[in-house]
């Protein structure tokens, strides 16, 4: 009896349709929505842990991960066309498993969101003490850039950063359409720049042996590298303001997805080629593991005898074309970098708090939550205390281990979207679908089956972070949220409005959002 309080479909729905946006994005504003959520520090950062695990091998990674991908993007664009006023894994369970499988959701969504932007806050860290040193020759001490796993005392730029986006979205602070269009092209415009710098040197010795840790170093490595594809639902959560969804949201979708793989093999190509990317091996003969100490002790002791294996870079991208004599480029690059991961930061905050806020105005969490600026109209104590949490892991944990337990979070909502698509597909077959996911009995499966096989496939101590903090969340649940719930109690939270979730989506409905914050004072 797990399926209890279930939310009704057809409530969401009547609310969704008086308050329906007007439809006004194309297929390639869209796609560009997905590419600028999606290019972050998956790509710039995280290749390096991605080489640890799988050497040049992990070009195979970067595909298993966006194929997984876009079988779950598929059923995320069913659900979300089909309850186009909230485009979250939280409300979508919420309206077909109920609210125990909701509260799961929502809680594995906060690992989604959180500990991702922690984790872009540390990438983004990395490239900025690379830029003072390398652009202005200012050395940051070692112990203030980086956590206790590398050797370090505190990561301080990424604490920083944190504390920044979080003032910006207590203000208030969007990105609008157009700022997310520049920014775009600042990451598109660095990484075809290293594709054309890096790929005339490219020599095929570099790419043997090509599976130097077999193939379960792949699938680790595709596990992990799943991060840089996360940001697609940017995409779906848009289906109620695209012309032609049903045509539009697959093409966006899976052209976003598509040019992202197709940007993330070329620049693996060319960095493998160009560098090469063999996994630093331990006494035992083993890959050391990504972000422990072993390895960062063994990387400190290869840059003391002058070597510098793009594995052991935090700024891997910058690091390669500084190697082949593009000191200048390579300074470049780390600009955009810099210019650019602290949206993603933005974003993945924003998320975070929508989905608090939604759960707290649901009555599952309290009600101070939801509590809004006098001033700025912005829910300010929930973005204080998720930006507490933000920043705090920012501080002290190392970018793959944030984004590993970020990726198990987020594999569980995706998988639970998968067999929600399924549920409804048999519960409720004559409702109107404007997008319906092709072959679904096919893809619903495949995205099932590829969640858990990516998530059985991350490191241990991510795999395990997820049942602990989902034990913590059911004591949560059956102490608070189980007695408060509004549902539980019979009370008719408003749906729609302000309830509206934009999980990374702050920038394409700004006055909407803006007016239905304002309209819960
Ligand atoms: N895909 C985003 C990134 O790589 C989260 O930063």
């Amino acid at each position: 009896m797990i399926f209890w309080r279930v939310k009704s479909l057809d409530a969401i729905l009547a609310t969704a349709e008086k308050k329906s946006l007007h439809r006004s994005l194309s297929v390639w504003q869209l796609t560009l929505l997905g590419v600028g959520a999606i290019i972050g520090t998956g790509i710039f950062v995280l290749t390096a842990e991605a080489a640890q695990k799988a050497g040049p091998g992990m070009m195979l990674s970067f595909v298993i991960a966006g194929f997984v991908c876009a079988v779950a993007a598929l059923c995320y664009s069913e659900l979300s066309s089909m309850v186009p006023v909230s485009g979250s894994a939280y409300t979508y369970s919420y309206a077909v498993m109920g609210e125990l499988v909701a509260w799961l959701v929502g809680w594995a969504l906060m690992l989604e969101y959180s500990v991702a932007a922690s984790a872009v806050a540390v990438g983004w860290s990395g490239y900025f003490v690379g830029l003072l040193q390398n652009s202005l020759g200012i050395e940051m001490p070692f112990a203030l850039a980086n956590g206790p796993f590398a050797g370090g005392i505190i990561n301080l730029p990424a604490v920083i950063i944190c504390m920044l986006v979080v003032g910006l979205l207590v203000i208030g602070t969007r990105e609008s359409a157009t700022f997310n269009a520049v920014l775009v092209a600042v990451k598109i415009a660095a990484l075809m720049l290293f594709i054309a710098l890096t790929m005339p040197v490219a020599e095929w010795s570099n790419f043997q042996p090509f599976l130097p840790l077999g193939e379960a170093g792949v699938v680790a490595a595709a596990s992990s590298i799943f991060f840089a594809y996360v940001g697609f639902d940017a995409v779906s959560t848009a289906a109620e303001e695209t012309k032609n969804p049903q045509r539009n949201v697959p093409i966006g979708l899976i052209g976003s997805l598509g040019i992202c793989t197709i940007f993330y093999l070329l620049v693996s190509a060319g960095a493998i080629g160009a560098v090469g990317a063999q996994p630093v091996m331990g006494a035992d003969g083993n890959g050391l593991i990504p972000g422990s100490r072993l390895l960062a002790d063994q990387c400190q002791s290869l840059a003391t005898a002058g070597q510098q294996p793009l594995v052991c870079s935090r700024e891997a991208l910058a690091l390669v074309l500084r190697e082949i004599g593009w000191e200048k480029i390579g300074n470049l690059l780390g600009l955009a970098a810099f210019l650019a991961l602290p949206s993603v930061v933005l974003m993945m905050l924003f998320g975070q708090t929508r989905i608090f806020f939604v759960m707290s105005r649901d009555g599952l969490l309290p009600e101070v939550l939801s509590r809004i600026h006098p001033r700025f109209k912005t829910p300010h104590v929930v973005t204080y205390v998720t930006g507490l949490g933000v920043t705090i892991a920012a501080a002290f944990f190392p970018v793959g281990k944030l984004a590993d337990i970020s990726n198990s979070g987020t594999l569980f909502a995706f998988m639970v979207v998968a067999f929600a698509v399924m549920i409804l597909r048999i519960k409720d077959k004559s409702r109107v679908r404007p997008f319906r996911a092709p072959v679904i009995w096919l893809v619903g499966p495949l995205a099932v089956m590829g969640c858990i096989t990516l998530f059985m496939f991350l490191p241990t101590d991510a795999k395990l972070v997820f049942p602990i903090w989902s034990g913590i969340g059911l004591v949560f649940y059956f102490l608070y949220g189980y007695r408060k719930s509004h549902v539980g109690r019979g009370i008719d939270t408003p749906v729609g409005g302000e309830d509206v979730i934009s999980p990374i989506r702050p920038l394409v409905d700004c006055d909407h959002d803006a007016s239905t914050a304002q309209s819960k004072d």
